[in-house]
């Protein structure tokens, strides 16, 4: 467990375990690294101007033993160039410093944040990120393990600044606590395998997680979507012994008359892929399969924990795909709640089927916009790989939104096209629409194509397609786990919510 304070002194002030003060690299390479807490640099000059400490971009020394102030040891964390400093370096150099705490085994730092920058308005966003960087890096998956394999640390990080009690410190280092702690929620969500996430246990986590918020979460059980003819959710859920959910949460934090922002999730709790079955290798990753629906259940979360003055509701779909004697064959037809027919020509492409009944109910509400995300296609891995999440939109204006949400938030975002080509080559032969596209190629648009026929006519759109991003496989930023689920979005979802 790490746990993070926020003090408004100075750090000349205290006296604890280790001291962590900013270096940067300098402009010239022959110069020797800034570090900005004076005192410290005048203490390190010789390891300075070897270059021990190049200030480099997540860069992390410690110097054990450097009795240094009143503090024992001594981390110098790298913020790169001046220049280029910006808030995800502050959130990958606050990475790069748990690990060194980890390494180090001092189980307190206090943080030099004066250090960071002189700019006020700076610091408070940096403060945001560095807090969402020491506890997003912090996140680890051992409740499964035995409890002598657990990680038993206790951290204790300390971010001490004079303008500790600004207004605009307090709230960013606020803002940047619930954010992480939804993000790792999602993780968690994500990394529960698939005999123990399952679709009714992945409603009881949001029921039981919105207890004593302001949000309200009910989950419909078989009988209810079957009176709400949502027939894209229960023909992938009928190979299977789950029983299917759909979840619902309702958040109001302005006047029930405004309209409110609705978000859609995948909540596929583990993808065989169905009588199309995938092949052995890695299927074990389709437990992530959910990851769209921890993602809308972590930013409703964060929405309603952060008391943002806006309406938002939140629609996860929950199955698992499964074959089982009753499953879908290939070649089978389901009526979408909108009365929209599909054949199902590979029971592999089941997300876009769950959606499209979430879509249409969520267009029932008539939302100000829809937004919605899953790990839908290997297409989009293919395509952008797993750095960057693909999404769809025809409306430019959401666009922009969408845009300025993601550089805050500093998730990687690309937008992807989506043309009335790509709804040509979703057409059914037997039915409205095939879950296949007719084209060769593109599979992530015609995707994002199928599910457009769910959306209700005028509703602002996008989707987020997360398959390549919502988990790390060993080649992604330094504050996400090596292996496991990423709680990708939820930081700039919350940031889009924040625009209405
Ligand atoms: N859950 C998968 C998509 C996926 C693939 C997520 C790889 C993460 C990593 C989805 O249900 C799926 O299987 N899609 C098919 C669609 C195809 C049959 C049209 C795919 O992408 O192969
Ligand atoms: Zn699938
Ligand atoms: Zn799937």
């Amino acid at each position: 467990m790490t746990q993070v304070h926020l003090h408004a002194k100075d750090i000349s002030t205290l006296t604890g375990q280790t001291l962590v003060v900013f270096s940067k690299a300098a402009s010239q390479k022959d110069k020797p690294a800034k570090i900005t807490h004076t005192e410290t640099a005048k203490a390190l000059a010789e390891t300075i101007s070897d270059k021990i400490v190049s200030g480099s971009a997540s860069e992390a020394i410690s110097f054990r033993e450097a009795r240094f102030l009143g503090f024992r040891h001594v981390i110098c964390v790298g913020l790169g160039a001046e220049s280029k400093i910006s808030a995800e370096s502050v959130r990958q150099a606050a990475a790069a410093l748990i690990k060194e705490v980890k390494s180090l085994k001092t189980t307190e730092a206090f943080v030099h944040f004066d250090g960071v920058t002189a700019s006020k308005k700076e610091s408070a966003e940096f403060m945001q990120a560095f807090v969402e960087g020491l506890h997003l890096a912090s996140y680890s998956f051992d409740e499964l393990k035995s409890s002598d394999k657990k990680t038993k640390e206790d951290i204790q990080i300390h971010m001490v600044t004079k303008s500790g009690k600004d207004k605009a410190i307090a709230q960013a280092f606020h803002e940047g606590t619930i954010l992480a702690a939804c993000s790792n929620f999602a993780k968690r969500l994500g990394d529960m395998p698939g005999n123990l996430m399952t679709p009714t246990a992945l409603a009881d986590e949001a029921i039981r997680a919105a207890k004593g918020t302001a949000l309200k979460v009910t989950a419909w059980d078989k009988k209810r979507i079957e009176k709400e003819k949502m027939g894209g959710l229960l023909g992938v859920a009928a190979g299977s012994a789950q029983e299917p959910r759909f979840i619902v949460m309702e958040y109001f934090g302005a006047a029930k008359t405004k309209k409110p922002i609705a978000f859609v999730g995948k909540g596929l709790t583990f993808d065989t892929g169905g009588i199309s079955i995938k092949p052995s290798a890695k299927m074990e990753e389709m437990k992530y399969d959910m990851c769209g629906g921890a993602a809308v259940i972590g930013t409703m979360l964060a929405i309603s924990q952060l008391k943002l003055k806006i309406n938002a509701v939140a629609y996860v779909p929950a199955t698992e795909n499964m074959p089982g004697s009753r499953a879908t064959k290939p070649g089978d037809v389901h009526t979408a709640r909108n009365g929209k027919t599909f054949e199902i020509n590979n029971t592999d492409a089941e997300g876009r089927l769950i959606l499209s009944d979430a879509l249409c109910y969520a267009s029932e509400q008539k939302p100000e916009i829809i937004i919605d995300t899953a790990t839908l296609t290997g297409a989009i891995v293919v395509a952008l790989g797993n750095v960057h999440t693909g999404y769809f939109t025809r409306n430019s204006p959401l666009k922009s939104k969408i845009e300025k949400a993601a550089t805050k938030s500093g998730e990687l975002v690309w937008n992807m096209p989506l043309t009335d080509y790509h709804v040509k080559d979703m057409k059914g032969t037997f039915a409205d629409l095939s879950n296949v596209s007719s084209a060769n190629g593109a599979g992530s648009a015609t995707a994002a194509a199928f599910l457009e026929q769910f959306v209700g006519e005028g509703i602002p759109w996008a989707h987020f397609d997360i398959a390549g991003t919502a988990w790390a496989c060993g080649n992604r930023l330094n504050y996400c786990s090596a292996k496991g689920a990423t709680g990708v979005m939820v930081r700039t979802f919350v940031e889009i919510a924040k625009q209405y």
